[in-house]
């Protein structure tokens, strides 16, 4: 039936045609995780962050209108996979079971980091000292994956980031494990509360999410951020969020 010719089929006009022909693109993203994406602190209805400049720029690249939705971190991938919005830009790591629903392309890598009260109190050092410790993650991440491997450890999963962090600070985890520039950013920002230990681990790459074969679109994205490596837009924008 014609109702049963979803959308890639022959003949039909590919998402950076549609995204081209109404002159908008639509980045989805979980809005809490500064400096990554996260409410601009003078302004809470916008969003701010490296993700949230890259992904205007990337829009600026492909002549269209930069829009950002937020979204529940657990609902990205499958609101993408039911077409809710262009592209997914969330801090999120590409991994083998996420690739299964999506395409990404890669626009950065960072390693993940142990953050523990202000004074260390346990002593932590390394993800083997989180042995049999309270750990508090975001869920569905790459951080929790890391939690769930550690021995005897209980971990305590939050919707957000957020949550997660304000767990440790309540002292009901000794610990929460998340992306490398969100602990330093927290350890800046709230440094009476907050500390990293040692060193990031698990350094992986870092995509945007599109619909599944959407080649024109991802390599649109590739040139894009290509040229914006190339015209020092990338580095501009690196050190804005990131420092020096
Ligand atoms: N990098 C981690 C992952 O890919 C966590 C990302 C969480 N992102 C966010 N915006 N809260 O699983």
């Amino acid at each position: 039936s014609d109702a049963g010719d979803a959308a890639g089929g022959g003949g039909e006009a590919s998402l950076l045609d549609e995204i081209k022909a109404r002159g908008y693109m639509v980045f989805a993203t979980d809005g809490a995780y500064p400096p990554m994406e996260f409410p601009n602190p003078e302004n809470p209805s916008e969003l701010i962050g490296f993700d949230i400049d890259l992904g205007k720029a990337i829009a600026e690249k492909l002549g269209v209108e930069y829009r950002v939705e937020v979204a529940e971190w657990e609902g990205l991938l499958g609101g993408l996979e039911a077409r809710r919005f262009d592209a997914v830009m969330s801090s999120m790591n590409i991994t083998e079971e996420r690739q299964k629903s999506a395409d990404f392309v890669q626009y950065l890598e960072m390693g993940q980091m142990i953050v523990v009260p202000k004074g260390n109190p346990d002593g932590i050092q390394s993800l083997d000292d989180l042995k049999g410790k309270v750990i508090a993650v975001q869920i569905g991440t790459t951080n929790e994956q890391v939690a769930r491997g550690i021995e005897g450890a209980t971990v305590k999963t939050f919707q957000n980031f957020p949550d997660a962090l304000q767990e440790v600070a309540a002292g009901r985890a000794d610990a929460t494990i998340l992306d490398e520039p969100v602990a330093r950013y927290y350890a800046n920002i709230e440094g009476d509360k907050y500390e990293y230990v040692g060193v990031p681990f698990e350094t992986a790459p870092v995509g945007i999410a599109v619909p599944k074969g959407e080649d024109e679109l991802v390599q649109a994205i590739q040139q894009a951020l290509d040229e914006l490596k190339q015209d020092g837009t990338y580095d501009r924008i690196y050190a804005k969020w990131f420092g020096g």
